[in-house]
């Protein structure tokens, strides 16, 4: 299995460790190819707001050098996971950074079909509030870039750091990691014949018709068309 995962933050802390536990638990079940990450190191830009990506295509990004290897890494994996602690009720400034940038692939701009088959994964770690919240952000991509089936975990630690966290909830942790593991690998294996999201199919009959009529954003359009998905082509 392929994987590719977004590391919120650089800190090797409890959210790393509970991504770090799942990993292991999937490799236990079957064969794995690991591509990480690491927010800011890997894409220390905000976005500058210019429309590029939307208006001219993404590889016109000012920040294109450090955006493509993160969407080809994307696109390569089964399993994509993205990783935030909670921080002030949100996902870090660093991981929104990257998701702002990616917005060129939702659903409502230019959808990669070499997004829909895949499985979705998010992480929160949080000392006690915000899972929700931080949760919704990371799911929100996961969703708007027509992710087949998505999972996530969130974890209310009481800690900020890993070696603090109760033998307990460790305990805990550890039984949920091996249950999501077990769930994203069934996820994967049958991910080719398990039908979609109901919300992805509404989504892209909504954005077809407004497609149709777009004459503000050719970029977009013409992505829709060079698919066919204008003139009735089924994109899952
Ligand atoms: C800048 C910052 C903001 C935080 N905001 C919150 C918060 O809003 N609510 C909360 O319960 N914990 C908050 N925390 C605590 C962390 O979410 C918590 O300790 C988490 O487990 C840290 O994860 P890590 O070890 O992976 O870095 C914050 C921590 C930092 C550094």
């Amino acid at each position: 299995m392929k994987i590719t995962v977004i590391n919120g933050t650089m800190r090797h802390g409890s959210t790393w460790h509970c991504k770090d536990l799942l990993l292991e638990k999937i490799s236990q079940l079957e064969e794995t190819q690991v591509r990480e990450f690491y927010l800011p190191k890997d894409m220390s830009n905000f976005c500058s707001g210019c429309f590029s990506c939307f208006l001219k295509g993404e590889d016109t990004c000012p920040h294109a050098d450090q955006i493509q290897p993160i969407v080809a890494a994307l696109e390569e994996a089964d399993l994509v996971i993205l990783t935030s602690s909670v921080y002030g009720l949100d996902v870090s400034g660093q991981l929104k950074a990257l998701l702002d940038h990616l917005c060129f692939m939702w659903l409502s701009h230019r959808p990669n079909p070499k997004m829909f088959n895949k499985v979705g994964i998010s992480f929160a770690t949080t000392a006690g509030a915000g899972l929700s919240h931080t949760t919704k952000t990371m799911q929100n991509s996961l969703k708007f870039w027509g992710v087949k089936k998505r999972f996530a975990s969130k974890q209310a630690v009481a800690a900020m750091k890993w070696s603090d966290i109760s033998d307990k909830k460790r305990g805990q942790i550890e039984k949920d990691m091996a249950q999501l593991a077990k769930k994203a690998t069934v996820a994967v294996a049958n991910n080719e014949h398990s039908a979609g999201p109901l919300f992805r199919k509404i989504m892209f009959v909504m954005m077809k018709n407004m497609m149709k009529k777009n004459d503000w954003n050719l970029t977009d359009r013409n992505h829709w068309e060079a698919h066919g998905w204008l003139n009735g082509t089924k994109p899952f």
